[in-house]
């Protein structure tokens, strides 16, 4: 027999760079690699990726795509083009540069690159359509470090495209698992931010983290943004793979805790301590300088949060 085969086989669908094992031996990492395998076999088998999203991103990778084309597509789905009209049209998507009026002129001004992935990132956000409290309220916080992330990537100086991107879906295996139920999150609220992944891995084998990277690259999603996802909770291998990606991690990790305190200002704020860790030394930014930038950012968040209200 041949046993490389039939590691191959446990692995299929998993994709190793998104992939944390349990370091609990080869045979639990390999059921746990099975089982996500699996979950995300089922959730893109009942969730296919919307075939107008993907005819745009289809016409934005070639080299002579068309405004007029893109465009007319976009309008084909009214609350895709409402929404990346809105974007392109907010204070912090596009400080300066007038307003566009009409989804033609978004697509001009946010060009080819951007406006492929807010269609990637917006097509997604439409398939995790869970309800109730829990899922609006991850909804809500998507939203939120979408808008921190990006105004952060400004203050940073890293191209700020992907982390928009990344934030509105780094909670994506999250939503995914509220609507399968497997896990009872109404019962984790009072759980840390870090122990929650602990949880799910505990009970799942993989936890929501890399759940959503892999769900987001089977659905198309270009990195960086299924690596940031599938890293946020486990950056480790940002840190020491260093480069953009690890500025990018900590950028999207700071804005997922600032995020936390404004949405529970009664409780002690966490990103406090991320100054002081590997993602202030990345990110380079300071408990000064976060406070500095907080009103800008509160700003930037509650735009955000209207936008996809
Ligand atoms: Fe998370
Ligand atoms: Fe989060």
């Amino acid at each position: 027999m041949d046993l490389h085969a039939e590691e191959d086989d446990l692995f299929e669908g998993i994709d190793e760079d998104l992939w944390f094992g349990l370091d609990d031996g080869e045979s639990a990492d390999q059921a746990a690699a099975s089982s996500l395998a699996a979950e995300v076999a089922r959730i893109t088998g009942l969730k296919p990726f919307p075939a107008v999203a993907r005819r745009i991103v289809a016409e934005l990778s070639v080299e002579d795509w068309s405004t007029h084309r893109v465009a007319t597509m976009m309008e084909s789905d009214p609350s895709l083009a409402a929404t990346l009209l809105k974007i392109a049209n907010s204070t912090f998507y596009a400080a300066n540069g007038r307003t566009s009026q009409d989804v033609r002129e978004a697509v001009v001004k946010l060009g080819g690159q951007r406006v492929r992935e807010l269609v990637m990132g917006l097509a997604t956000l439409q398939l995790l359509n869970g309800r109730g409290r829990l899922a609006r309220r991850c909804r809500d916080h998507c939203a939120g470090t979408a808008a921190i992330s990006r105004v952060l990537a400004g203050v940073v100086g890293i191209p700020p495209g992907s982390l928009f991107v990344a934030g509105l879906l780094h909670d994506a295996g999250r939503m995914l698992l509220m609507e399968s139920g497997e896990i009872e999150y109404a019962k984790l609220e009072s759980r840390g931010k870090d122990e929650v992944p602990l949880i799910e891995r505990e009970t799942l084998g993989f936890d929501h983290a890399v759940l959503g990277g892999h769900v987001l690259k089977a659905w198309g999603m270009m990195e960086p943004v299924p690596k940031l996802v599938a890293w946020h909770h486990h950056p480790a291998r940002a840190w020491s793979g260093g480069g953009e990606v690890a500025t990018q991690l900590a950028v999207l990790r700071f804005a997922d805790h600032i995020c936390d305190a404004m949405e529970n200002p009664e409780q002690d704020p966490t990103w406090r301590e991320l100054t002081e860790g590997p993602e202030g030394e990345w990110a380079g930014l300071s408990e000064h300088r976060v406070t500095t930038l907080w009103r800008m950012l509160e700003g930037a968040r509650a735009e955000t949060l209207a936008i996809f209200a």
